[in-house]
């Protein structure tokens, strides 16, 4: 049964979807395959179709395989990493979603769609590797503190408004602290410029920093990015230290780290609370002592209504918190930001623009800015390399931001024009009362003052309501 219905019904449409999907039956025989899955196992659709599981896959066991133990337990496994060797000997590592197939309250069989992230797990691991050499070769050290992974300093973080003061000053005293830090702000807000000069003003400057995004990046992979794996765990799996094992003595920055998945942030929790780190498939345990900054761009408090960020987690890494202000709460930080990007491109594009023209720059203050100082930055940088002369005009800026000007001016002056008939109402009415007034009230007086008929007045006193 199940079989007429995917041959019939869906199977056109999952040959175009760029996930592997496979269709097994209750004993575990591939009875559906999809074009995408064929080119994962480079195994041609026609080969599989009518074996068993097992025999595709060799190098995975009845406990292994994920459709086997959905079509034993019956129970959905989702977002599951794993790897394999496929028909040819080549390692392939998915993200899987298993699910079982279910009629008249009986397994039939299970669907599995898995997403091939084998690229992005290679150039991950190259990452972590690279990063390794770096901190362990001695004549890289030298190179590591010029060309370092935390490269701003306070002095770079532009920006004397009450509010900027006040946040360099709290960063700067706890940047001597083990104590986590989290910095929260909309995006561009320089979240990631005040981690840098923290840890570059702390004790810890010439030991590692080491930045690791959490987005994006499925759990398994980045939970053996951060805690490392050892040879044989998985199949694929090599000995290598994790993150935490390289930022030894250093900062370790984990950028949106309210991406990261709820039980992944659990083991963090416990990595962070013991001062252990276990790598994945291993007995054995290190003492790191690493600092843990992070950054997240939504609200806390946002994050954790809708919980995004376990509590738990979110109190030990929140112990000191810092708050971005976005750049529409620091309006008069924006002509000095502007000089800096100025100074900083004129250098790197080997240009002299001395200036923002007036109109540009009330654009400026009057803009929302919600990509804040990197929108800001980038504007300048573009409106340098097209500038004509010495100064930044509307019209060398961004073609959206242009756009945005331009309607935003129509609508001012929208909003400040009134329909003519309107206005003229509006001054009648006045000259009326005011004709009345100078004679009491006589009407055929005050049509000859205001030099209308006399009938012509008395219906606009009706109509005015005098
Ligand atoms: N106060 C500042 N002074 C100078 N440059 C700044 C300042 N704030 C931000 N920038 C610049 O703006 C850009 C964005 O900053 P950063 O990457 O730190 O932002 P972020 O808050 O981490 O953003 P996102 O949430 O998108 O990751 C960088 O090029 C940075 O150098
Ligand atoms: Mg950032």
């Amino acid at each position: 049964m199940i079989d007429s219905l995917f041959k019939e019904n869906i199977s056109e449409i999952l040959e175009h979807i760029e996930d592997g999907i496979h269709v097994v039956d209750s004993n575990g025989k591939i009875i559906y395959y999809n074009k995408f899955a064929a080119q994962l196992d480079n195994i041609n659709p026609e080969e599989a179709i009518g074996r068993h599981i097992l025999e595709i896959y060799p190098s995975l066991t009845p406990q292994t395989s994920t459709i086997l133990r959905v079509i034993r337990t019956g129970e959905s496994i989702l977002n599951y990493e794993q790897s394999f060797r496929n028909y040819r000997g080549k390692v392939i590592t998915t993200i899987n979603t298993t699910i079982p197939i279910i009629a008249n309250k009986k397994i039939i069989g299970a669907v599995e769609i898995s997403k091939d992230i084998t690229e992005v797990k290679k150039l991950t691991q190259k990452v972590v590797d690279l990063q390794a050499e770096l901190l362990s070769d001695e004549r890289l050290k030298k190179r590591r503190k010029e060309s370092s992974q935390a490269v701003y300093n306070f002095a770079d973080i532009i920006g004397t408004t009450e509010i900027m003061l006040k946040l360099k000053r709290d960063a700067l005293s706890v940047s001597h602290s083990p104590s986590p830090v989290m910095a929260y702000g909309e995006t561009g807000t320089g979240k990631e410029l005040l981690i840098h000069a923290i840890h570059n003003a702390s004790q810890r400057k010439d030991k590692p920093f080491i930045a690791q995004n959490c987005a994006a990046i499925p759990e398994t992979l980045l939970e053996g990015i951060l805690f490392g794996t050892v040879k044989g765990s998985f199949t694929g799996a090599e000995n290598r230290p994790g993150l935490f094992e390289l930022a030894d003595g250093g900062t370790l920055f984990l950028d949106e780290i309210n991406s990261m998945s709820p039980n992944l942030q659990a083991k963090l929790l416990r990595v962070i609370q013991d001062n252990i780190v276990r790598r994945v498939g291993d007995t054995k345990v290190t003492y790191v002592d690493v600092r843990i900054m992070t950054a997240i761009s939504t609200d806390p408090r946002d994050a954790l209504m809708k919980k995004t960020i376990r509590d738990d987690l979110f109190y030990r890494l929140s112990v000191i918190s810092l708050r971005m202000p976005p750049l529409k709460e620091r309006q008069d930080d924006i002509k000095q930001l502007c000089k800096y990007f100025i100074d900083k491109y004129n250098k790197m594009l080997d240009k002299n623009i001395e200036s923002i023209s007036d109109s540009a720059m009330d654009f400026f203050m009057s803009y929302a800015w919600p990509g804040n100082v990197r929108e800001l930055e980038h504007a300048i940088e573009g409106a340098i390399n097209i500038a004509e002369g010495v100064e930044i005009t509307l019209r060398s800026l961004p073609y959206y931001l242009q756009e945005f000007y331009k309607k935003n001016r129509q609508r001012k002056i929208k909003a400040t024009l009134k329909p003519l008939t309107e206005t003229v109402s509006k001054v009648e009415s006045i000259m009326i009362e005011r004709a009345l007034r100078q004679t009491a009230g006589n009407i055929t007086k005050a049509a000859e003052i205001l030099k209308i008929p006399r009938q012509t007045l008395q219906y606009k006193i009706g109509k005015y309501n005098k």
